[in-house]
């Protein structure tokens, strides 16, 4: 077991508490009515390593749904199924500085191609690009890849928060009809379809546990160290990184870039995945959002470890 680790177990829960108070800094998501039931003050965070040695602290017992973290999996296995030039034609490289559902840029530069595929329309457009025959085998390929990257654990959807955000997800439906009016959804696909695929994936259930291990193995180029099998091509890692770091954090991703220096990526639920490039994958929960979209504690907490323990990859 490193140092670092033994480090890592007995600071972090003095650093959970520290960061706890910025909780209050937040709200708790409602904009999908069911996520408005999470506990506002909790916050945790679960660490897994190289050879499996982990750390916790806090409320990592908690359940939460991946929701955008889950976008970049379904990035990965997107460009597993069509290869970089299948995605690029239907997505961007760059990042918008806008809100995570914001329509704005999406008729500015090459109309209806969003700018990148961590944005709300962008994923919707990558969601249609899944191999499958139907929005049923779609998701049971992204379920059962989700599942390979954690390790194996038995990931489920959460049907509560699937059907809360079906109901009321006016402004992605108005996203994805756009993207189908300039072609970016192709004419065999029906845009409920891909709305179907795009909540399921974000309804994902998860624990800060079984995020911190899909997150290892971006930290190990794609190999997942405790079998020692390559799960996702290291270029295929190296573009979620990158994404990661330039619009994982939404218009908050600069700040963050700055404070913290590790690729991450957050969920509107309060998750966040974090990886230290060849050290640790890192799961976060805690449920109270700040003004873009992230979890407040959570990024308190990371920002703090990264200066403590020097991690930033800048
Ligand atoms: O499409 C949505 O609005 C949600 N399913 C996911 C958004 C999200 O997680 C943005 N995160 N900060």
């Amino acid at each position: 077991m490193t140092a670092m680790i033994e480090q890592l177990r007995k600071k972090l829960p003095y650093w959970v508490e520290a960061s706890r108070v910025h909780t209050c800094d937040g709200q708790v998501a409602s904009y999908i009515p069911e996520l408005a039931k999470a506990p506002r003050d909790a916050l945790g965070i679960f660490i897994t390593g190289q050879s499996g040695e982990t750390a916790s602290a806090g409320d990592c017992g908690l359940t939460f749904t991946m929701q955008s973290i889950s976008k970049v999996f379904t990035l990965i296995l997107a460009l597993i199924d069509n290869g970089e030039d299948g995605v690029f034609d239907k997505v961007g490289m760059e990042p918008t500085g806008d809100d995570f559902n914001s329509m704005l840029k999406l008729e500015l530069v090459e109309p209806g191609k969003p700018f990148n595929p961590l944005i709300n329309a962008g994923a919707i457009a990558v969601s249609s690009l899944i191999h499958g025959d139907s929005p049923p085998v779609q998701i049971e390929r992204i379920l059962r890849f989700f599942q390979e990257i954690s390790g194996g654990a038995s990931l489920r959807f959460n049907d509560s928060v699937f059907r809360s955000e079906s109901a009321t997800a006016h402004r992605n439906r108005s996203l994805a009809y756009f993207l189908k009016d300039n072609e970016v959804l192709g004419e065999e696909i029906a845009v409920e379809d891909v709305l179907q695929v795009y909540f399921k994936h974000c309804a994902i259930e998860i624990n800060a546990e079984q995020l911190s291990r899909m997150a290892l193995v971006l930290a190990f180029d794609g190999t997942d160290p405790l079998t020692g099998r390559e799960l996702i091509p290291r270029r295929y890692v190296q573009i979620a990184k990158t994404f990661m770091v330039m619009c994982g954090m939404y218009n908050a991703s600069g700040e963050f870039a700055i404070r913290a220096g590790i690729p991450a990526k957050s969920g509107v639920s309060g998750g966040i995945m974090a990886v230290v490039p060849g050290q640790f994958g890192i799961g976060v929960i805690g449920p109270s959002l700040g003004s873009k979209g992230n979890s407040t504690a959570g990024v308190h907490l990371l920002e703090t470890m990264s200066a403590e323990l020097d991690w930033s990859i800048m």
